[in-house]
């Protein structure tokens, strides 16, 4: 039998894990409301419709959940500039030559499978790391189309910082289609993501669905010392 020697390492702070299930809660909320919003089902009722308050109640639930999303998401940029070094905000953004290369090994190993072995990151990988920065860039467009079309029904102050969203678009619908289209987006990120998931954490047997339940990863000895190796060299030759 073949036995690997494994060190704990913690790597997602209660931040991010609260974060993360905060987002997933909020987005899923948003994608059902938001789908019910763009196609209402006809459900038939005995009574008059204003004795009823079902759409009402759709449409708010979607704006509490709106607001929950977007102060989250605030949070976790702040959080990308003062937690721990998986939580930076240098694991989503390629700014470095090391990154992009990172990136092309993943895609050879992982995605082409042209290239035999296993690559080893203890945060994101840089490829995961890339995709959850559009993602984030489309966080921040659903954001701004949302407060656009919601400014127009609210007396918010906060909604009132969106009212250039629609007349920059020309009318609602551009704004609404958009608004529309990310949905989609975030149900295809949302199959891949925990498809993803239970895959890596099926092959690679280090604990990556519960990561995001307690924090702690398992990951190979040598592995650990080769990224220890790695950040000396790297803080050595800045220095
Ligand atoms: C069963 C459901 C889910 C599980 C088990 C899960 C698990 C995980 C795990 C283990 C990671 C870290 C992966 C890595 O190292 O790259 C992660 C990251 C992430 N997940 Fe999920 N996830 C789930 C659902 C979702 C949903 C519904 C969304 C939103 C649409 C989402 C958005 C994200 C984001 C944005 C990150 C990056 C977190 C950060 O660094 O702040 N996840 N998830
Ligand atoms: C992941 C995030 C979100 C998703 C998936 C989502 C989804 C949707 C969808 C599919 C619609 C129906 C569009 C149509 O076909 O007509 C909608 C409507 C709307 N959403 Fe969102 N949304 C999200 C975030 C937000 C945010 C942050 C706001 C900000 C307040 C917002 C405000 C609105 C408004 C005002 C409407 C129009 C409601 C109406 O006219 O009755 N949404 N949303």
């Amino acid at each position: 039998m073949n036995y690997h020697k494994l060190r704990r390492v913690f790597v997602w702070e209660l931040p991010v894990r609260v974060f993360h299930w905060i987002n997933a809660l909020a987005i899923t909320t948003l994608c059902i409301t938001g789908y019910m919003i763009g196609k209402p089902p006809a459900i038939m009722f005995g009574g008059e419709a204003w004795e009823r308050y079902l759409f009402g109640w759709i449409r708010y639930i979607h704006f509490v959940a709106a607001y929950i999303f977007v102060a989250n998401f605030v949070f976790r940029i702040y959080w990308g500039f003062v937690g721990n070094k998986y939580a930076n905000w240098k694991n989503f953004i390629p700014t470095t030559r090391k990154y992009f290369q990172e990136m092309w090994e993943v895609l050879k190993i992982d995605i082409f499978q042209t290239k035999p072995g296993e690559h080893m990151a203890v945060g994101h990988n840089a490829l995961a790391g890339f995709i959850y920065f559009l993602t984030f860039i489309a966080f921040g467009i659903q954001v701004i189309t949302g407060f656009g079309l919601y400014a127009a029904m609210s007396e918010s102050w906060f909604a009132g910082l969106f009212t250039w969203v629609v007349p920059l678009f020309g009318a609602d619908s551009g704004v609404r289609n958009l608004h529309h289209i990310l949905m989609w987006f975030f149900i295809l990120f949302t199959i891949v993501h925990i498809y993803l998931v239970f895959y890596h954490d099926y092959l690679k047997g280090r604990g990556e669905i519960s990561s995001m339940g307690g924090g702690w990863k398992f990951i190979e000895e040598e592995a650990f010392q080769a990224e220890k190796a790695k950040e000396a060299a790297e803080s050595k030759k800045a220095a």
